[in-house]
């Protein structure tokens, strides 16, 4: 089988180590990768929009699976065009995808079917926005309805910033389109928790859940950022908290998308807030969370591969988990989230048996691998648990405080909440 992962980052790294592992495989291709996974795949310089061309390789190089890591080309509609050309992949339509692409079309969803989620209002006017700011006090949560790159979330903890979020929102417009309309929600408290699910319409198979890590500093401390590490699984999510979400949330929501006719194929991932009340939906995002897959995907015994294909064919992947857990930390460069300098060389060290390193923001030059974006790598570990996992991942790291170029929180997986 010839497989193509469309995507450049930590999480494309982390499906094609796996699906290299698979004997069925001949041969993997990237598009358009990054510095390290070539080790893997074949890299072809494809950017993960430029839809017609995906097709056009596919066609050429007869690929006979097509797996999308990111949320961009999906809402341009990337699975659809694919399907049209009889192209298998696994990736929702652009109709499904809106579940991501839009977060009031996933509020509004979720109200319908009766799906635990924060109470929140949908504004486009400003002046309306912020008179509903005045009127439900702090702290409070401000969205931007599309797609932001992550950075369209502001969790307020006054009035006044909620209201510098509207205004940056809807009359500086920062996402442009995508803040034209906000949701404004209820500030849940408790201890998040990804899960994610193989989905193919009424067919869902949930994945061992996972704790990703947002803040840039330990204890959880200064801004956010695409996820700074994570880990799986997640001692105080219990067997009943997952029975319920999988079928309150998971199954439910895969249910409801084919009640409206937007029948889903693909990884479906719930954000969700365990509140004292049960766990309720942040997010839905329709695709590999990362750097949750990262750390998940280490602990399954099924070939990727294969699990898809099952799914696709409306067969159980009968998915066996490993009884080990998995630390994952990335490493920054000094200064993200905000400025940043590029081309720092990275210190090499081998991994050992227990350990792997997944590229993100990396590039080749001629003194070796270099960074070239914020978040550079992440450093993985399994171990028999969290402890010992989180032991083998930071001894490895020990190699990036002889620079200053980079850093990298020091409590994943070990402040497990
Ligand atoms: P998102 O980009 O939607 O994943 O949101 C980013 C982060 O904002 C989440 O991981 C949460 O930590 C936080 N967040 C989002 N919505 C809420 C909410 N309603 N209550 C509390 N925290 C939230
Ligand atoms: N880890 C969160 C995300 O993938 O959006």
């Amino acid at each position: 089988m010839n497989i193509l992962v469309v995507g450049r980052g930590g999480r494309e790294h982390s499906l094609v180590m796996h699906l290299e592992k698979s004997s069925q495989v001949d041969k993997l291709y990237a598009a358009p990768g990054n510095g390290g996974m070539d080790k893997h795949a074949t890299c072809v310089n494809i950017n993960e929009m430029d839809i017609d061309g995906l097709v056009h390789f596919a066609k050429e190089a007869g690929i006979d699976l097509t797996i999308v890591g990111p949320e961009a080309p999906l809402n341009a509609g990337i699975a659809d065009r694919f399907q049209e050309e009889n192209l298998a992949v696994f990736a929702p339509t652009e109709k499904a995808a809106l579940l991501e692409g839009s977060k009031s079309f996933a509020k509004d969803f979720m109200k319908k079917y009766e799906i635990p989620t924060a109470a929140y209002e949908t504004f486009t006017d400003a002046e309306a926005a912020k008179r509903y700011i005045e009127q439900q006090g702090a702290p409070i949560v401000v969205k931007a309805d599309g797609l932001a790159e992550g950075k369209g979330v502001i969790v307020a903890e006054t009035k006044e910033q909620a209201i510098e979020a509207i205004d940056n929102m809807m009359i500086e417009k920062t996402f442009a389109e995508a803040g034209a309309t906000i949701v404004i929600e209820e500030f849940l408290e408790g201890n998040e928790f990804s899960l994610m699910a193989f989905v193919h319409e009424n067919n869902v198979f949930p994945m061992m859940p996972a704790r990703d890590h947002k803040r840039a500093y330990d204890n959880d401390e200064g801004p956010n950022t695409g996820g700074m590490g994570a880990f799986a699984p997640v001692p105080d999510v219990t067997e009943d908290i997952l029975t319920y979400t999988e079928k309150v949330v998971l199954q439910k929501a895969a249910d409801s998308l084919m009640e409206e006719g937007r029948p889903f194929t693909g990884i479906l991932y719930a954000g969700l807030m365990n509140t004292p009340k049960g766990p309720k939906v942040i997010e839905f995002n329709t695709r590999f969370g990362d750097p949750e897959t990262q750390v998940v995907l280490p602990l399954m015994n099924n070939d990727l591969d294969q699990v898809i294909l099952d799914v696709m064919a409306g067969k159980d992947p009968e998915l066996e988990w490993k009884d080990e857990a998995c630390v994952g930390v990335v490493v920054a460069s000094a200064g993200y989230p905000g400025l940043y300098k590029k081309g720092a060389p990275i210190p090499v060290s081998e991994p050992t048996d227990y350990t792997f390193v997944v590229q993100a923001g990396t590039e080749k030059s001629k003194d070796g691998i270099v960074s070239n974006g914020g978040r550079v790598l992440l450093v993985g570990a399994v171990g028999e648990n969290l402890d010992q996992a989180a032991q083998t991942a930071y001894d490895y790291l020990q190699i990036f405080n002889t620079t200053d170029a980079f850093f990298y929180r020091k409590d994943i997986g070990i402040n497990k909440i």
